[in-house]
């Protein structure tokens, strides 16, 4: 790791803690590359039996190894989508499943980086702002390191993923309002306590830890570069993590050439859709039942648009309709039970194959962020109720008969 370059005023450092210490834009981890050919390779990668994040070490911002967390992040699978695919008309859909992580979220690989660096650190306690995916990540994989966590989420972040910020013993600050202020709050108790913190964009390495996804999918995939990459989007640090993993791997000759990013915003919450097509990031509502993507200012919304554009891709919006209907499309054509944000991400697909803006032969990859056991609530939105009846067989009966349940 050679040091760091500001997204927003291109200074280059080597030493950084969190944001450029000139104009306070997020920082980019830069790489020796010329260095890091040697040692990752094609042949070295075949050979690693490491089946985590952390069979990318190398290209992880960590100097000094103190310890990692027990759970195993990443890995998670890639499913050649063909239901899906036939339902679009797309031939070569793969669907790469987050969920499967060990707090249910791809922000696990962030928390992995983000814990292991402080333990390098020899930090404490760590801090975080969150919409609840980071957070319970950060809780889960700090717990088995020993490390304290203080959290701050929006009063209204899903039951589940409070519960488990409370199970892997976080103190819990929910905050009365939005993520963007608890977001904020956070940043001052950093400031006033000293804690470590590893809030998404202001923490550089995050982004080092989402990447890994990108080299996985380079791997699962057979060393063939997807055509587009859908990724639903709030801040916009998985979709820049994405990118630069994607960039890592090129940039090793480890790919021949690079996807387009789509980026998937609900509707309401779509400052780096109108970020990337006006060239202006200005606050939206961030209203939207998919709560991990309902950001109001996106924290890494430069990043995101830079990614955007250097890809060549482009940004889709989606309605809150569209996100409850791939999630049943999502589960009852490829049995994943994606959270609303994870789902945003087939919304968005199925939005952009209708518009022809993706090839039926295109190879694309959808991203699901998040398992749908994080949000029963919005999940019921999606489904209705079950038929309730009196355990007798003849109420099963004429329900059979309504319902045509005998139909096969
Ligand atoms: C499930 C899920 N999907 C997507 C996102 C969006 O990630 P980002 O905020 O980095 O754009 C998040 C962030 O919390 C998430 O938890
Ligand atoms: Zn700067």
């Amino acid at each position: 790791m050679l040091g760091f370059r500001c997204f927003r005023c291109g200074l280059e450092t080597e030493r950084a803690e969190y944001v450029c210490p000139s104009c306070g834009g997020n920082l980019d981890v830069v790489w020796d590359y010329k260095a890091l050919r040697k040692k990752v390779t094609r042949k070295a990668l075949a050979e690693n039996k490491d089946w985590s994040v952390w069979r990318y070490k190398d290209l992880m911002p960590i100097r000094r190894w103190r310890g990692v967390p027990t759970a195993r992040v990443g890995w998670t699978p890639l499913y050649k989508a063909e239901r899906l695919g036939e339902a679009l008309g797309l031939s070569d859909l793969w669907l790469k499943d987050d969920g499967r992580n060990p707090s249910a979220s791809f922000k696990d690989r962030a928390g992995a980086v983000a814990a292991a660096k402080a333990l390098e650190l020899g930090e404490r306690i760590v801090t975080g702002a969150s919409t609840g995916n980071a957070a319970s990540s950060m809780a889960c994989l700090s717990a088995s390191l020993g490390l304290k966590t203080i959290i701050f989420v929006p009063e209204k972040a899903p039951a589940a993923k409070i519960a488990q910020l409370l199970m892997f013993g976080s103190s819990v600050i929910a905050v009365k309002g939005s993520y963007d202020q608890a977001f904020d709050l956070c940043l001052k108790a950093t400031e006033r306590f000293g804690w470590y913190n590893r809030n998404t964009g202001h923490n550089p390495f995050t982004r080092e830890g989402k990447k890994t996804c990108s080299f996985e999918l380079a791997e699962q995939l057979g060393w063939r570069c997807p055509d587009q990459v859908f990724v639903s989007v709030g801040d916009g640090n998985i979709l820049s993590g994405l990118w630069k993993g994607f960039k890592d791997f090129f940039a090793l000759g480890l790919l021949d050439r690079l996807p387009r990013m789509v980026a998937v915003q609900a509707r309401h919450s779509d400052a780096v859709k109108r970020a990337f097509e006006t060239g202006v990031l200005r606050p939206v509502s961030g209203e939207t039942l998919a709560d991990s993507i309902s950001v109001s200012l996106p924290r890494d919304g430069e990043a995101a648009v830079k990614a955007l554009k250097e890809s060549k891709g482009y940004a889709v919006s989606v309605t809150d309709e569209e996100i409850l209907a791939a999630m049943r499309e999502t589960a009852r054509r490829e049995s994943v039970f994606a959270e609303p944000a994870g789902a945003a991400s087939v919304a968005g697909l199925r939005k952009a194959a209708a518009k022809g803006l993706v090839k039926p032969s295109d190879k694309t990859v959808v991203v699901v962020t998040g398992n749908g056991l994080k949000d029963v609530a919005s999940a019921m939105k999606a489904v209705g109720k079950p038929h309730l009846i009196e355990p007798d067989i003849r109420e099963l009966e004429k329900l059979a008969a309504k319902e045509r349940l005998c139909r096969r």
